[in-house]
């Protein structure tokens, strides 16, 4: 089974896909992910990308189109793919479209978390994770059961993204309304648009989107 997620920053995907990735054997890919660790490599790709995910824009097309294709490829998604974050521009869905085709893999669900932008501010502001082992948390949603301890790794050390201060959160609202929000469209009329509500609490969009993927 291969499955997107859409939404809006802060509408949930990172936090969903961690949780189906286990229950349905589904390699989660997040493309913000993979940027943020070529920012850490200081890679060539994470040159160019840091300064422009520093401002709440989106890297061009042609960086992650290949980023995707070389990891999309790899055996560890052969199972099934759980993209988070891209497509985010038709240009990069049509180049998707194209890199299925050739290998004859389809795709069998696009989900839109539906979430209300304006809510998102304060989703991310509060966001933290795990240093260690990348586990997400918020502030007020999603504590540590014990304070200041992971409770997937045990790790004490947790790290804030550079992209979460509030005007830049809103410099990407508007790029996803702009850029992303057409790909609406292009999937519904492919027929695999499917929407849950994000705004319901963590554990019960994680029951719609599992009684959804059963359902396939
Ligand atoms: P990326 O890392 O993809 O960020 P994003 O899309 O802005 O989304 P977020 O990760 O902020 O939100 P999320 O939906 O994962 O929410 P989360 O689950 O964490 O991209 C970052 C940057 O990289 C982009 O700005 C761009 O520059 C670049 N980039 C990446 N991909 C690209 C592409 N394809 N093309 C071009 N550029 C690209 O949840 C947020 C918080 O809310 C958490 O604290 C969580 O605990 C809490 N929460 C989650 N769900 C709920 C709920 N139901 N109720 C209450 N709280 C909740
Ligand atoms: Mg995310
Ligand atoms: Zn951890």
């Amino acid at each position: 089974m291969n499955v997107i997620l859409v939404g809006p920053p802060g509408a949930g995907k990172g936090t969903q896909a961690q949780r189906l990735q286990e229950t349905y054997g589904l390699k989660h890919l997040s493309t913000g992910d993979m940027l943020r660790a070529e920012v850490a490599a200081g890679s060539a790709v994470g040159r160019q990308a840091k300064a422009i995910m520093d401002r709440g824009e989106l890297v061009p097309d042609e960086i992650l189109i290949k980023m995707i294709g070389e990891r999309i490829t790899q055996p560890d998604a052969a199972k099934g793919f759980l993209l988070d974050g891209f497509p985010r521009t038709v240009g990069q869905a049509e180049a998707l479209d194209q890199m299925l085709a050739g290998r004859k893999v389809t795709l069998d669900h696009v989900i839109q978390l539906v979430v209300n932008n304006d809510a998102m501010v304060e989703r991310i502001s509060g966001r933290f994770s795990c240093k260690t082992c990348g586990a997400g948390y918020h502030d007020t949603f999603k504590k540590t059961k014990k304070p200041g301890v992971c409770d997937a790794c045990g790790g004490t050390e947790f790290v804030r993204r550079p992209d979460d201060k509030p005007e830049t959160v809103r410099t990407r609202l508007e790029a996803y309304d702009r850029q992303t929000a057409p790909l609406l469209p292009y999937y519904q009329a492919k027929g695999v648009l499917r929407a849950v509500d994000g705004m319901a609490a963590i554990d019960d969009v994680t029951k719609k989107l599992g009684l959804l993927l059963k359902a396939a």
